[in-house]
Order: structure tokens, then C-alpha cells, then sequence
């Protein structure tokens, strides 16, 4: 990949929890309108990355750039603006606000390059949210306050979401309905990070997978390449 065609860069990524060291050194390279899944088993770091690039927990090593731009020790807004979305593990809504005014929190004026989102396409990927527009978020079962966390990131027309483990716990119509979403949103030019626990839908979705363990990658190719590696898979991902 030609640096050119790089969107997101972190070298040698090192984050502490207090004397507790859990990435040893990432590396990871996302190109312009690639989905990447971070694949690996509990605890491998995967959400730690995630956290990392958006300003969310501290790096002690390591560069994290976005273009051109340096974003290690830049605050989580900052992140944001600059152009990427995060989508936590932890469903974050707004709980007193509706449907409708959770998505409204999420607009930012798109950085330049990056696809514009309306709230009538969010409606067209999830109309169970159109159905409950007026809804208080709160109220809402946690696939929906899934799905509304995904739509609010995306209406602030990011050039690069992460979004960390978006069908855990959700219905097999849900989960159809997300992963036709991240498909739609490579289609539109994003640049997707995924954490996914079903690797089915990893290997669907994905142009690229990583694998994580220990706090490292340790195999990084395409999602063809990682099937066919039945021992990487039993040493990396099986449980
Ligand atoms: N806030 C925290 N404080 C201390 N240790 C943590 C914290 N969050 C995660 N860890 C530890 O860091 C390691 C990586 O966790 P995490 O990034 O959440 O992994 P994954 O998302 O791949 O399951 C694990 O050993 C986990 O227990
Ligand atoms: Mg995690």
C-alpha cells in the first residue's frame, strides 16, 4: 500500500492499565475504502486499539496517524473531528432523548472527501428505529440502542468508523441488517474497523483481517488466506 493510499497509520502501539502492559507493539495500517475486522480471542487487546486511536485511553508508546495528522495524546472530540467514529461495545444513548434527537447529536459537518449521511438513509438500514423515532432511547431493548449508536456515529459522515462487536447479542434479522449496513458503508467509501466475534460475517464484510493476540497482531491478510489457515484459526481464534 502506497503511503498515499493510507488513511489511518499506528506504529508500534504500546498501552498500559496502570503496571498491567496489554499492547505489546501494534501496527496497523487501514487503507482508503478498506473494511479491516480485528480478530481475536477475549482479552487480546482488540477494544484496547480501539479505545487507543480514539483518545480514549492513554498510549505509553507509539504513533497513531490519521492522513497526515499525529492524533497519540489528541482528546477523544478531537478524534471525532478529525474524521473518525467509534462505535463502543457499550450501547451509548442518550437515554431521556428519542430516536430522533439522538440521531440530530450525532451531525458534524463532513471533513472534506468523506460521503454525507442523512437521517432518511439511516431509517432505510434499520426501520425499526423509524418506528420508534419518537421514542425515548432509554426504553429501547439493547438492539436498538445498538443499531441508534451506529446511525448517530455515522451522521457525523466520518471518514473511518470503528465500531467494536455491533452484533453482539442481537437478533439474526439484526445482525443481517448491520452487516448490510458496514457493506453499504464500504460501497460509499468509508474505511470500516470492525471488532467481530462471528467470524462468518468478519470473512463477509471484510477486504482485510488482522489477528490479534496478546496484545500484538500476529496475522494480518486477506479473508480468503485466513480460512484456508485451519491452524492459525485453532491457534489464534478457536475456543
Ligand atoms: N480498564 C481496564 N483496566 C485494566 N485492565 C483492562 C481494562 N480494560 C481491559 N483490560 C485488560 O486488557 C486486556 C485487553 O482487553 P480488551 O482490549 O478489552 O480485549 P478484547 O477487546 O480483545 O477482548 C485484557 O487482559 C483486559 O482484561
Ligand atoms: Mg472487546
Amino acid at each position: 500500500m502506497s503511503t498515499t493510499d493510507t488513511l489511518l497509520s499506528v506504529e508500534d502501539l504500546h498501552v498500559h492499565y496502570g503496571k498491567s502492559h496489554v499492547l505489546h507493539g501494534v501496527d496497523l495500517r487501514v487503507g482508503r475504502n478498506e473494511v479491516i475486522s480485528l480478530l481475536g480471542r477475549n482479552g487480546s487487546g482488540r477494544s484496547t486499539t480501539m479505545k487507543a486511536i480514539m483518545g480514549l485511553v492513554p498510549p505509553s508508546a507509539g504513533s497513531i496517524r490519521l492522513r497526515e495528522r499525529e492524533l497519540a495524546g489528541a482528546r477523544p472530540y478531537a478524534v471525532c473531528r478529525s474524521g473518525i467514529g467509534y462505535v463502543p461495545e457499550e450501547r451509548e444513548v442518550f437515554a431521556n432523548l428519542t430516536v430522533d434527537e439522538n440521531l440530530r447529536m450525532g451531525e458534524q459537518r463532513a471533513v472534506p472527501g468523506a460521503h454525507r449521511w442523512t437521517v432518511e438513509q439511516m431509517f432505510d438500514y434499520f426501520p425499526r428505529l423509524k418506528e420508534r423515532r419518537n421514542t425515548k432511547a432509554g426504553s429501547m431493548s439493547g438492539g436498538e440502542q445498538q443499531m441508534l449508536t451506529m446511525c448517530r456515529s455515522l451522521l457525523g459522515n466520518p471518514l473511518l468508523m470503528l465500531i467494536d462487536e455491533p452484533t453482539e447479542g442481537l437478533a439474526p434479522k439484526i445482525v443481517a441488517q448491520v452487516g448490510e449496513c458496514i457493506v453499504d458503508m464500504h460501497r460509499k467509501g468509508l474505511s470500516v474497523v470492525l471488532v467481530e466475534q462471528k467470524l462468518a460475517i468478519a470473512l463477509k464484510v471484510s477486504t482485510r483481517v488482522c489477528v490479534m493476540g496478546h496484545g500484538r497482531i500476529v496475522f494480518e491478510g486477506t479473508p480468503q488466506a485466513l480460512k484456508a489457515d485451519q491452524q492459525l484459526v485453532s491457534e489464534w481464534l478457536a475456543v
